[in-house]
């Protein structure tokens, strides 16, 4: 269906459709890139530039790759350019008005099989098909931040959506490099919604509490081998992004107590502490970042992990049960899309089910809160003495 010759159409020069543009670029396609705000179209041509040329002084690629690469990015300020693109991806604004008439717009524009995709992180592909005619061809296509970076893509197929599209999306971004893993049209999809844990449970943790934000970070850090603790991450990703995400999340689940946001982190996103980007989050970023000393308590330190460990496995398990993804997609997802240090379910092997069982039960018991249940496939393996690949 797609070959080196499609033309691959990306709305939006934003942080991800000029990253997004890069990477097609890179794999030898010629481009569209669009956006209606004219500055961010030339902001996105010099950045550009300038990261190609890095990647040229390391000589990671030569000058006339680099040349190559620029020659085939054409930038527009016209969506009627698109009409010769195979493949267009959606980067904009997520606003769910505002994409669904770009995508009315988009269809009247395109040739009859050209394929329809968004980069939306929160919304669901299905409410952006079903403005579109030739819906089966709208497909969620969800790549991670940085684009030329980092290696997972999501894809997503909504209810309307032809597998067929789907597989063929599958194969393309595959062969450019990318590792993809297949989710269901659910809110967070695989990454944003099984890392969630990784930050409640970790703010619950310090909201009763039982360590300070230093501790768990050096606790999950020293015990699970994470790169960044969750309130190093939280205040690297934007606690304004972070705690949006949370919000969405919780709401399209329809107030899944295991999502729910925390005060701590609306506080946070009320006070405009953003995190390094605003100099203040968890954590006061000056010329270097303030970093109070952990307690470095390994029995404490090893309760804290054995905690937010236990909620992330139980959530890639609940994964596994309700089919969002198979449980090797799930695995990459957490360690190609967030660089989690081993895939949850065989993380969850290796530690004991039965531990995880217990650590849950435990918690469910002490505090009486839906959010520690247990998930039942947990509940079935553990019975049955099953593990995930072993
Ligand atoms: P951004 O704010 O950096 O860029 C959005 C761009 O879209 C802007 O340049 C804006 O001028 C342009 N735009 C807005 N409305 C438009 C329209 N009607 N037609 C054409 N261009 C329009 O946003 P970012 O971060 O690149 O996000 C874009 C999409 O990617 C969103 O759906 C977001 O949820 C998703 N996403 C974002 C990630 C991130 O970490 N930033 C990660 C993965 C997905």
């Amino acid at each position: 269906m797609f070959t080196k010759e499609t033309v691959i159409g990306v709305i939006g020069s934003g942080a991800m459709g000029a990253g997004i543009a890069q990477v097609a670029s890179a794999a030898g396609h010629p481009v569209v890139l669009y956006d209606t705000n004219e500055e961010a179209l030339r902001k996105s041509k010099v950045n550009l530039e300038i990261a190609l040329g890095k990647l040229v002084e390391k000589q990671k690629i030569t000058g006339e790759q680099a040349a190559g690469m620029e020659a085939r990015i054409t930038y527009v300020g016209d969506l009627a350019r698109f009409g010769n693109c195979g493949l267009v991806i959606e980067a904009i604004v997520e606003n769910l008005d505002v994409k669904q008439s770009v995508f009315k717009q988009l269809e009247t524009i395109v040739a009859p099989g050209c394929v329809l995709a968004t980069n939306t992180s929160s919304l669901s592909i299905a409410s952006i098909a079903a403005v579109c005619k030739e819906s089966t061809r709208v497909v969620g296509i969800h790549f991670f931040n940085p684009a030329p970076v980092m290696p997972l893509v999501e894809i997503i197929p909504g209810i309307l959506t032809a597998e067929s599209i789907a597989d063929s999306c599958f194969s393309l971004i595959s062969s450019w490099g990318k590792v993809c893993v297949r989710a269901k049209d659910t809110p967070g999809f695989i990454v944003n919604r099984v890392a969630r844990s990784y930050y409640g449970e970790s703010i619950r943790i310090s909201e009763e509490g039982i360590a300070d934000f230093a501790t768990i970070d050096w606790a999950l850090k020293e015990f699970g081998g994470f790169k960044m603790g969750p309130f190093e991450l939280m205040d690297f990703i934007g606690n304004d992004v972070n705690f949006k995400v949370t919000e969405s999340v919780w709401e399209q689940f329809f107030y899944e107590p295991r999502f729910k946001p925390s005060l701590t982190q609306k506080r946070l996103y009320e006070a405009r502490l953003f995190g390094r980007k605003s100099g203040r989050g968890y954590y006061v970023y000056g010329t270097t970042p303030e970093i109070p000393q952990p307690s470095k308590d390994p029995v404490l330190g090893k309760k804290v992990f054995q905690r937010v460990i236990a909620m992330l496995i139980n959530e890639a398990i609940d994964s596994v049960y309700l089919k969002l993804a198979s449980k090797e997609d799930i695995d990459l997802a957490m360690t190609k899309g967030v660089n989690y240090p081993n895939g949850l379910l065989k993380w969850g092997d290796e530690l004991g089910l039965s531990e995880i069982l217990e650590t849950l039960t435990e918690l469910y018991e002490t505090y009486g809160e839906d959010r520690y249940r247990p998930c039942l496939l947990l509940k079935q393996m553990v019975k049955q003495k099953q593990n995930f690949y072993r």
